[in-house]
């Protein structure tokens, strides 16, 4: 397996799942900005490791990499990336606006033979097939080991976990049915331009609760930190969140404190403060067919 600088620990973590040696690729940035990147000693087979939060480098990391490795011989790429970068921009919301999600999935499509990625945003867009055509790529979920990690933390048949929008369910209920807490989503009723009202089935059920957000992404915390203050004033006793890829500066960290966050847990698919869940063994599952015998 091949993993650049910014891998952090997550990397090796991975090669050592896969029971595969790590190679760094090393790069190395010009005066003027350009990069060069240098590939290990390269087999038929590279993973690549590279999760796409603060993408923009790293995307043109991939291209020069995936020159090399192909020029060196390698038959088969797989990109490892935890977090798949612009999956949010999945419409041209405006006249002219580029469609972000398609763009870079194509570019990905055209470099790689396999794409594995964990929690995808994807809203409109039912797969990840629909926009990677005939390059497979999986979309694997962080709700096991997110389940896992409550279990292990203990009490978690006595939380209740919370999704700050509808689209949060899928995760929030998996997570849920893991480890065994109770579970529902708050609801968004638009009331005007600037107006949004979040309301949640049964207001009751959130009274002296400990409740757990959990959302897939935590960028600007404009999604949690009005959650967190609606389950406040519905009564929770306690509100802490479960993100699967944190990628918030510390003026959202601060937001989230002053909205009543507690504490924010998150897995390690973007290198953060608030990493404590490794999604090695989430992923290594899912590569170990790439390992040869
Ligand atoms: C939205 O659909 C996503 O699931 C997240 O809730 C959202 O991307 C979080 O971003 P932010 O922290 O900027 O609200």
């Amino acid at each position: 397996m091949h993993g650049f600088e910014t891998a952090g620990e997550a990397g090796p973590a991975l090669a050592g799942a896969l029971g595969a040696p790590f190679g760094l690729v090393r790069t190395h940035r010009f005066p003027d900005d350009e990069l060069m990147v240098t590939v290990p000693e390269t087999p038929d087979t590279v993973i690549a490791f590279l999760s796409l939060d603060r993408p923009n480098q790293k995307l043109v990391q991939l291209v020069l990499a995936a020159e090399a490795w192909r020029r060196l011989g390698a038959r088969r790429l797989v990109l490892a990336a935890p977090y798949l970068a612009y999956m949010r921009q999945d419409l041209a919301f405006e006249a002219g606006q580029a469609i972000s999600q398609k763009a870079v999935a194509g570019l990905l499509a055209g470099l790689f033979d396999r794409v594995v990625t964990v929690n995808a945003h994807l809203h409109r867009t039912h797969s990840l097939s629909d926009i990677f055509g005939s390059t497979p790529a999986d979309d694997l979920s962080a709700a096991g080991a997110l389940g896992d990690w409550l279990s292990w933390r203990g009490g978690a048949s006595e939380l209740l976990l919370l999704g700050p929008d509808e689209e949060s369910e899928p995760l929030v209920r998996a997570t849920a049915e893991r480890c065994g807490a109770a579970w529902t989503t708050l609801r968004k009723t638009r009331r005007g331009d600037e107006e949004v009202e979040l309301s949640v089935d049964d207001p009751g059920r959130l009274k002296d609760r400990a409740v757990v957000l959990v959302d897939d992404i935590c960028s600007s915390g404009a999604t949690l930190a009005p959650a967190a203050r609606r389950a406040l004033t519905l009564g929770a006793r306690d509100v802490r969140a479960l993100v699967v890829h944190a990628l918030f500066d510390r003026a959202a960290a601060a937001e989230l404190q002053a909205a009543g966050v507690r504490q924010v847990v998150s897995t390690d698919s973007a290198s953060h403060p608030t990493n404590e869940i490794a999604l090695a063994p989430v992923l290594a599952r899912a590569l170990a067919n790439e390992i040869a015998p």
